[in-house]
């Protein structure tokens, strides 16, 4: 797509608007454009307002739409300047695609928050106002963003600077899931890698309790994740849980999740270790209840597998169940989808997490395949959205949400929980709540803290796969307690 803009406009964002309506669209800079489509976009001040027009042509199809934001005492310029772009350019997207966004104007990972904003200076009324008529989002869109923002700010208010959370990663998975990007490890050569890394990573899961201390935080949550945590065998796990209990005393944490995940890794054995070393979380995720299309996305469960291995953890006493479904997954489709979530709420789960399907370039199905927004775009609306209207009408709340770059129809990720079981972990790291300490490959320790009202955020990594992981020798302890120890 070629583009012309003129005046105080922000290229990236005009970009992602685009990108909602035309996905994998690239910008090219001198080269000649291509693909037929080239957007104008003129703003400028006039009269207390900004006045924006976007002209879009898509091969021998014209569109000119207009947006006149007027500015505001509780607004910033810069953002009336981006609502009026945003609905100039979303509206001439939206008229010559003949689609839309039930977020409207939001591109950002996490709606919620900006309504959360909002609602700290607005009634909810004037707050759903603002979410139709200034960003255009959908009625049900912005009461859904209304309902989580309303119970993540609740969530938030029971952690501070003082607290903190823990992330363990095992990477590694009986067999690789056709959409998953997540760093992980398949197959029984590299399965001889586990022994040796779980040496090391009990190692760092006494280094990072140290400096915990050394810091003066307090352990809210511990998750662990991955990968496939319960691709661990049974004595394997129950080194891992009691190298974690010998650090802190569970019973004191509010949250200590297991990312049990593939049902075909679920033993009674091993889900005695889980209860006995105090795991109060544990999920079991399906991702849809249809044996054709698990064959399809190489889950190497069945449905009948999935059913098993959520009885057995219903047995196992764990407080909380979590589990997770994908809508819009290449070869689902609506029906299937809605059996999948009846049969889920029929099961009584704590915890439901909702993903829409999002095409990611390091999984097998890969966003050059661009046919597979289209076939899949209407599946994922028309199931996300029963999935909300099937999860609220139970009593699900739906306490955090995030969007995703490249997800098909632009939708949402929820999680929803019974009352009084909200999935804490996700919520704090989502909204970088708080410090967590990231153990393991792949895993990314964060560290937040507030001075003078601001918040101040440090990212280290760790090395990516497992073998190099196995390599690192670095040692980040004083970084970390010099960055809480700054004035
Ligand atoms: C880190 S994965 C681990 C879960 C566990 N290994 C399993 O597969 O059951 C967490 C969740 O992310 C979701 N997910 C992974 N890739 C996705 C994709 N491309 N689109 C949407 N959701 C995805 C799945 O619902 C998955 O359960
Ligand atoms: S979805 Fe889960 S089991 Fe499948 S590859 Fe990703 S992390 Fe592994």
């Amino acid at each position: 797509m070629k583009l012309n803009l003129s005046g105080k406009i922000n290229k990236i964002y005009v970009q992602s608007l685009c990108m909602m309506f035309y996905h994998g669209v690239k910008f090219p800079e001198n080269e000649e454009n291509t693909d037929g489509l080239e957007l104008t976009v003129n703003v400028s001040e006039h009269k207390n307002a900004v006045h924006c027009t976007a002209f879009l042509k898509s091969g021998d199809k014209e569109v000119s739409k207009e947006a006149k934001c007027e500015f505001t005492e509780e607004e910033s310029a810069d953002r009336t300047y981006k609502i009026a772009i945003g609905q100039a350019v979303y509206m001439a997207c939206a008229c010559i695609t003949g689609r839309s966004s039930g977020y409207g104007i939001l591109t950002g990972i996490r709606p919620s928050k900006v309504v959360a904003a909002l609602l700290e200076s607005h009634t909810e009324k004037e707050t759903r106002d603002i979410l139709l008529n200034r960003y255009l989002l959908s009625c049900d869109k912005a009461d859904l963003c209304i309902e989580v923002a309303k119970n993540e700010t609740a969530i938030l208010k029971r952690t501070d600077d003082g607290k903190c959370s823990i992330y363990i990663s095992i990477p590694f998975c009986p067999s690789r899931c056709n959409y998953c990007s997540f760093i992980s490890y398949a197959g029984k050569k590299l399965f001889s890698l586990i022994p040796s890394y779980l040496d090391k990573l009990n190692c760092d899961i006494r280094k990072t309790f140290d400096t915990v201390k050394k810091c003066g935080l307090t352990v809210s949550c511990i998750y662990i994740g991955g990968g496939t945590p319960t691709i661990l065998d049974p004595s394997q796990l129950e080194n891992m849980l009691s190298t974690v209990g010998k650090c802190i005393d569970t019973s004191t944490l509010d949250e200590y999740t297991l990312e049990g995940g593939r049902p075909d890794t679920i033993t009674d054995e091993k889900l005695l270790i889980a209860k006995r070393y105090g795991i109060t979380r544990i999920s079991v995720n399906p991702q849809t209840l249809n044996d054709t299309v698990l064959e399809k996305i190489g889950r190497r469960h069945t449905v009948e597998d999935f059913l098993t291995a959520y009885e057995k953890v219903k047995r196992s006493g764990i407080d909380c169940i979590n589990t997770d479904l994908i809508a819009g997954l290449d070869y689902d489709d609506f029906e299937s989808f809605k059996s999948t979530v009846d049969r889920i709420i029929e099961l009584d789960p704590h915890n439901v997490t909702v993903h829409s399907f999002c095409v990611k370039n390091a999984a097998q199905i890969r966003s050059d395949d661009k046919d597979i927004y289209e076939k899949n775009n209407d599946t994922a609306r028309s199931s996300v959205d029963y999935s909300i209207k099937a999860l609220l009408e139970k009593g699900y709340i739906p306490y955090y949400m995030y969007r995703q770059k490249n997800t098909v129809d632009n939708s949402e990720n929820v999680g929803y929980a019974k009352e009084g079981a909200f999935g804490l972990y996700n919520v704090y790291m989502m909204s970088d709540a708080h410090t967590v300490f990231g153990i393991g490959a792949g895993a990314t320790t964060k560290l937040v803290k507030h001075r003078d009202g601001k918040e101040e955020i440090k990212r280290i990594f760790s090395k990516k796969y497992p073998y190099e992981y196995l390599k690192a020798e670095e040692d980040e302890e004083q970084e970390i307690i010099s960055f809480f120890e700054r004035s």
